[in-house]
């Protein structure tokens, strides 16, 4: 039998924790956290999670301000948005929701980001601090994992963690998470130029799937009593659901979780995980600025 970890109750029970902590730094300074997010174009995907983002927000009693721009907005006019949230005083953190069209410069754009107030934690300067193990903002994804991790107990000192995919938002930073002193996994990252990938993924003893191709992760890769945590979100067309989208995980979860000592599903495993991080690091911003 396998334990289907549940990220939706993992994630309330964090909201709930941050709600009480909220209230009482309200009590203490008459002020809430507040995020905010800038949501460049329509893309579906993105309408999603942002609208999740500011609804988290919510629940637990911050403060959110969407800022909606075109589509065809300037590199020009979108850096001089981020400038005027990095000198707004009444912001404690802000993200800008990726993807961006492809006429402005991600990197630029997060490079223009303050690291004081960078909560997805991708500015250089956090991913570095990460990386060295000093106090900074971990990216919200690799920081939900760790969570996870943490909650249910899971061991990973001397354990084989592979991990699929090399994105900078999730696979690099979160294997370096693992190899850390204190978490001490034996890391593998593997990508799409990985020779003998399957066999590889076979040895590990927790798998981390984020290359962003659904049910990449079959039967056949999977060792007896793996953990296997599932990063994937890649929105297919469904007939069956309200909104007519269904999200895939990166695993073939039916024919793999029989296998598995514990597994996360899709939806409802990481990404649940993911905001809570969000609101942790906008909580972290606001205690260091008050
Ligand atoms: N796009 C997909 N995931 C993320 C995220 O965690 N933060 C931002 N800003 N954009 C994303």
């Amino acid at each position: 039998m396998y334990t289907k970890i549940d990220g939706k109750k993992i994630s309330s029970d964090i909201k709930l924790e941050i709600a009480e902590e909220v209230k009482n730094l309200k009590e203490k300074t008459g002020k809430e956290p507040h995020l905010a997010a800038v949501l460049v174009g329509h893309d579906g995907a993105s309408e999603t999670y942002v609208s999740h983002k500011v609804k988290a927000c919510e629940q637990v009693g911050f403060k959110s301000t969407l800022v909606r721009m075109e589509d065809s907005v300037s590199e020009e006019e979108l850096l001089s948005k981020v400038d005027e949230l990095n000198n707004d005083d009444s912001i404690d953190g802000f993200i800008v929701q990726l993807p961006l069209p492809d006429h402005i410069s991600e990197d630029k754009v997060i490079e223009a980001v303050d690291p004081a107030k960078d909560v997805d934690g991708f500015h250089p300067v956090n991913l570095g601090k990460m990386t060295i193990g000093l106090p900074s903002f971990i990216p919200a994804t690799p920081s939900g994992i760790m969570e996870l991790i943490k909650r249910y107990e899971i061991e990973t000192s001397g354990k084989n963690c592979v991990v699929i995919g090399r994105s900078n938002i999730v696979g690099r930073p979160v294997s370096i998470l693992l190899s850390k002193k204190g978490v001490d996994a034996t890391v593998t990252l593997v990508h799409s130029r990985t020779k003998n990938l399957e066999e590889t993924v076979r040895r590990a003893d927790i798998i981390i799937a984020a290359i962003g191709i659904p049910e990449f992760v079959k039967e056949s890769m999977v060792s007896d009593g793996a953990v296997i945590i599932d990063v994937g979100t890649t929105r297919v067309k469904s007939d069956k659901t309200k909104s007519g989208w269904k999200l895939k995980g990166d695993v073939d979860f039916d024919n793999v979780a029989p296998k598995c000592s514990f597994i996360t599903p899709v939806p409802g495993g990481v990404g649940p995980m993911t905001i809570v991080s969000l609101l942790q690091n906008t909580l972290q911003s606001f205690r260091q600025r008050n």
